[in-house]
């Protein structure tokens, strides 16, 4: 199978399971980077659904079956950021994987509301798990291995869907 992970990250937890994830696997990966450089996170457009503008272009996924999709996780949403992909790439038939991000212990709400968006676009999950990434005051460096374990887990998961 041939795929590839796209992430957003805002305060870099997300972007460690990523990468770690991508050197276990071979997987192609692509960074949603931010348009404008403010510092806080687009909180409106994220509780209502809408994107938040990206620098183009975005990822080319025309060649790859299987996608990982992860986004932290904000007001029990899916990132705006990750909006913005949904709503522009084409995803019509391909397998996808949606990883979540985020302080608490289990995010269904987010992970429906993603699962949604994702159904919307014609794609197909073949699975789904969230992460613990950074809470409030914790800096990368103190979570540094759970989140290098994470990625690994993750990379386990995908390919246990491929065997
Ligand atoms: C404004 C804001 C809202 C958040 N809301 C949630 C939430 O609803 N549920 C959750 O589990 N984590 C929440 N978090 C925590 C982030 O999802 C978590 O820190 C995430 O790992 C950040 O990913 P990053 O380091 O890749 O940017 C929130 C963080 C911020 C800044």
């Amino acid at each position: 199978m041939k795929g590839a992970i796209v992430y957003y990250s805002k305060t870099g937890s997300t972007e460690m399971i990523a990468k770690r994830f991508a050197e276990k696997t071979g997987f192609t990966s692509f960074k949603l980077e931010d348009r404008s450089s403010k510092t806080q996170p687009p909180m409106f457009a994220t509780i209502f659904g809408f994107g938040a503008p990206l620098k183009e272009p975005l990822p080319d996924l025309k060649s790859c079956d299987t996608v990982v999709l992860m986004t932290p996780i904000w007001a029990w949403h899916p990132s705006a950021q990750m909006n913005t992909l949904l709503k522009k790439a084409d995803l019509k038939d391909k397998k996808l994987f949606l990883v979540g991000v985020g302080a608490g212990d289990s995010n269904e709400k987010a992970m429906n509301r993603f699962s949604r968006s994702v159904e919307k676009k014609g794609g197909k999950i073949i699975g789904s798990v969230t992460y613990k990434g950074l809470q409030l005051k914790q800096g990368l460096k103190e979570v540094e291995q759970r989140l290098l374990e994470s990625g690994e887990d993750l990379a386990e998961k995908i390919s246990k869907l491929s065997r």
